[in-house]
């Protein structure tokens, strides 16, 4: 492909639900335990959507945010992608009911379901239309409400998830900084480890779908597992590869928030010390699309991450999917 320009990022924002469901909360729930989740997982708490709070909510207030930071006006945005597994409806796209609410006028808007790799497919995605120069300006949000897909009687999935938003507005920056390199990848065959087969088109919403809890999330959570240790830190490889780097130049690695085990692991067969690894699942729990953005506007936020910085994403989850990119940091102005 012919590279006009430099894609990257220019601002990020975040939005958090106020409400939190910590681990002691849910022993009160189903039978666990405050000890066995933190050890399993890692997490403590999570935060949680009112009723009124679709995922257009948290996707809205962390865009506006992106925009501020970045400078960018609503009307500038060309294109405006929202990466989700749980959508306000199923049409019209939680994209279009965003662009609505922003006033984004001259944008298309479209959703992308890659799960927990939703925002770094969105990413790549924004980034070759700036590349090719077709266009200048793409919001790229991750934003889910799982706490409205689990089903709480499940111990295996409802101590996991959260709910949240986070966001990144792509543009042209300098040559040589932005996006260095990326990966893709998918493996359809691992599609029924971690799914919610109900509402679509093949088991159509009905009684029986509902008394079957098909309209929730299932997960074979060891398979799923297996496959994030290994998906995590070879996407990353891949990606450094593309980009002519190496993990020595990794000056932090965002990667998709789903258990602390899978990050250590990750660091162990990357050979990257656990301080460049930034983890906030212990607040937030598992996002899904989410996660990366969201811990990726709060590193910002807390100066972790610095112009010049060489930052890597890394998302694996359902599909099964996974993805990773590197991006050389030109800073919020
Ligand atoms: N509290 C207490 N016990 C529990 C709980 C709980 N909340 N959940 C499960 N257990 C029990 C199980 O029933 C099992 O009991 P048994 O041995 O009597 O059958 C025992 O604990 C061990 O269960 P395992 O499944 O072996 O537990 P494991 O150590 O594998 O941890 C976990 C489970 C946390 C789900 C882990 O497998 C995991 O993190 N998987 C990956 C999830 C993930 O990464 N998802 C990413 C993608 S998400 C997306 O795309 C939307």
């Amino acid at each position: 492909m012919t590279k006009i320009n430099s894609a990257g990022i220019l601002g990020t924002g975040y939005c958090l639900p106020e409400k939190r469901l910590t681990n002691f909360d849910l022993e009160k729930m189903v039978e666990t335990s405050n000890d066995w989740i933190l050890e399993r997982t890692g997490i403590s708490e999570r935060r949680i959507a009112e009723k009124n709070q679709p995922t257009s909510y948290f996707a809205y207030r962390a865009a506006k945010m992106a925009l501020e930071n970045a400078k960018v006006k609503p009307e500038e945005l060309d294109l405006i992608i929202v990466a989700t597994i749980t959508t306000d409806r199923i049409i019209p796209s939680t994209a279009c009911t965003v662009q609505n609410m922003l006033g984004a006028k001259k944008a298309g808007a479209f959703d992308l379901t890659a799960a927990c790799s939703g925002f770094v497919y969105g990413s790549v995605v924004a980034s070759q239309f700036i590349e090719t120069g077709a266009y200048d300006k793409v919001l790229v949000i991750g934003a889910e409400t799982l706490s409205k897909f689990v089903n709480w009687k499940d111990r295996n999935t409802c101590v996991l998830f959260g709910d949240g938003a986070g966001a990144a507005v792509y543009g042209r920056v300098p040559e040589g900084c932005g996006m260095l390199g990326f990966d893709l990848g998918a493996d359809g065959a691992g599609g029924d480890h971690l799914d919610i087969p109900g509402g679509g088109s093949l088991n159509p919403a009905s009684h029986e779908t509902v008394d079957e809890h098909l309209h929730t999330l299932h997960m074979d959570g060891k398979e799923v597992f297996r496959f994030s240790v290994k998906a995590m830190g070879e996407t990353v490889l891949k990606s450094l590869q593309r980009a002519n780097l190496t993990v020595d130049d990794i000056n932090l690695l965002v990667p998709h928030q789903a258990n602390i085990r899978i990050l250590k692991s990750g660091s162990k067969r990357l050979a990257l010390s656990m301080d460049k690894i930034y983890a906030n699942l212990d607040k937030y729990g598992n996002t899904s699309a989410a996660s990366i953005p969201i811990a990726l506007a709060e590193a910002v936020e807390k100066g972790r991450i610095k112009k010049g910085d060489i930052i890597a994403l890394s998302g694996f989850g359902a599909g099964l999917t996974w993805a990773s990119c590197i991006l050389k940091w030109t800073g919020e102005e």
